[in-house]
């Protein structure tokens, strides 16, 4: 039986417009928007109606970097696919893309199998995976092709964690070459590993073990260079390249001058280097734990270039690079040696919020917001315009975005499963009210009413910036 859910009285914003338009959505897909009080808007009938009278209506947000479940020093991120997903429903984001792992000695398809079978059924909000690639070798380069031809068209390599993730730059660049030749996209986690492991055993032969020296010894500079490598590895490959998690000015420099050659060349940030600094890493006692993750925050200084990355189209995504660790028996798996400390933070849920707090605060525009969170991830990883946009034909995954209600982020509220959170005690502006997944709704004024399994497994096209 067909259901039809209109949305009345908003403004719809998505990274082209802002119109004030009523949506209405039938078998889980936006079916058509009209102007408020027009023949055609006034005609609709629907099975519920929702008011988003003075209201955004908004496109649900697209994660393009999490890692539920990932295994890290000995233990795993404390979210897993049913807790993780439903925080990111809670904060409005109804995609996450998420990544799967290849151990050494694994094929891909092995690592792809084991993620799938951690995701399937358990999801509040739809989900897609990139492959992170641990082990290249010839049979690990061929499969490439048959993942980008299923739907995982994007692979990861460490340039950092070496013995364990890491990739020498001849593994990089075969990896970029298959890339060149088969569609994929690499994603380049840009730090000098092998570099870094020297700073970190000098510093701990100083005995300077506290988390602050996490962020001392992965030092921008050993940022910049292994993102400058990146690119000139990838223009060798004449391959695409996509930066996750860039956290330092000059990193984005790096970036800006390919970009201003017109190499294909894209780069994310996430809000806790747009939010956070060193400050956070060198609070009292073990406390600066709490904030270790590769790259490590930057000095305040930094977030200057990030925002203006964000403003020039330099830097194109915000993801969160959400991997939480409880404080409680895994960050302090680091006390004495901050480099067993599990690197990742938690933060699906407030990406959104933090996103909007940027627009109050005059950073960007609305559209710009509803640009790096939604529409441009979905077009850097194959999902548009199913995902990222309301318009005919996308799946209506809306959230409504109340944007005066004043909020408080504390891990008291927060639905992460996580002991503690970045954000404590921080008060931002706006708050998700509704959410629709595929018409569904799943946050419901604030209550949640989806459930484990409605999200389902997107496959994914080619990076939409390239085509
Ligand atoms: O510290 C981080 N970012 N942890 C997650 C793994 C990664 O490198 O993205
Ligand atoms: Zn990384
Ligand atoms: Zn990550």
């Amino acid at each position: 039986m067909s259901t039809r859910t209109l949305i009345r009285g908003g403004l719809v914003v998505t990274a082209a417009d802002e119109i004030h338009a009523d949506v209405l959505v039938e078998d889980g897909r936006v079916a058509a928007l009209a102007a408020h009080h027009t023949a055609v808007a006034d005609a609709w009938t629907a099975d519920r109606t929702i008011d988003a009278t003075g209201k955004y209506v908004v496109p649900g947000g697209v994660d393009a970097h999490t890692h539920m479940e990932m295994p890290f020093g000995g233990t795993f991120a404390s979210d897993d696919f049913e807790t993780g997903t439903r925080a990111a429903a809670w904060g409005g984001t109804t995609t996450i893309v998420d990544f799967a792992i290849q151990r050494r000695g694994q094929t891909l398809r092995e690592g792809l199998d084991t993620w799938h079978a951690k995701a399937d059924g358990r999801c509040a909000v739809d989900y897609g995976f990139h492959m992170i690639m641990a082990d290249v070798n010839e049979r690990s380069l061929k499969e490439m092709d048959l993942l980008v031809e299923e739907g995982v068209a994007s692979f990861k390599l460490f340039m950092a964690y070496p013995g364990d993730l890491y990739s020498d730059d001849g593994q990089i660049l075969r990896a970029m070459q298959r890339a060149s030749y088969n569609g994929g996209l690499i994603m380049m986690h840009a730090e000098n590993g092998i570099a870094i492991d020297v700073l970190v055993e000098q510093a701990l032969a100083r005995g300077e073990t506290d988390p602050r020296h996490h962020g001392e010894v992965r030092k921008v500079l050993l940022e910049a260079e292994a993102t400058h490598r990146a690119i000139q590895l990838a223009r060798v490959a004449g391959a695409p390249l996509y930066v996750v998690h860039v956290s330092a000015e000059e990193a984005v420099a790096e970036l800006a001058a390919a970009r201003d050659k017109g190499l294909p060349v894209f780069g994310e940030t996430c809000p806790q280097y747009l939010f956070l600094s060193t400050d956070n890493l060198a609070e009292p006692g073990f406390e600066g734990a709490k904030y270790v993750c590769s790259t490590p925050l930057r000095p305040r200084a930094h977030q200057a270039a990030l925002w203006r990355g964000l403003r020039t189209d330099d830097l194109q995504v915000v993801s969160t690079d959400h991997c939480p660790f409880c404080f409680s028996g895994q960050k302090e798996l680091g006390r004495g040696d901050f480099s067993r400390i599990p690197n990742g933070l938690p933060g699906v849920e407030h990406r959104m919020d933090l996103l909007h707090q940027a627009v109050v605060d005059g950073h960007i525009s609305r559209r710009r917001w509803i640009d790096i969170a939604c529409a441009a991830p979905a077009r850097m990883f194959g999902l548009y315009p199913k995902k990222g946009t309301i318009a005919p034909g996308a799946d209506a995954d809306i959230v409504v975005y109340d944007p005066h209600t004043e909020q408080t982020l504390s891990a008291g509220t927060h639905h992460m499963n996580v002991d503690y959170s970045v954000y404590e005690g921080r008060t931002v502006t706006g708050q998700v009210e509704t959410v629709l997944s595929r018409g569904d709704v799943v946050i419901d004024g604030r209550a949640f009413t989806g459930r484990a399994g409605h999200g389902v497994y997107v496959p994914r096209s080619t990076c939409q910036y390239l085509s």
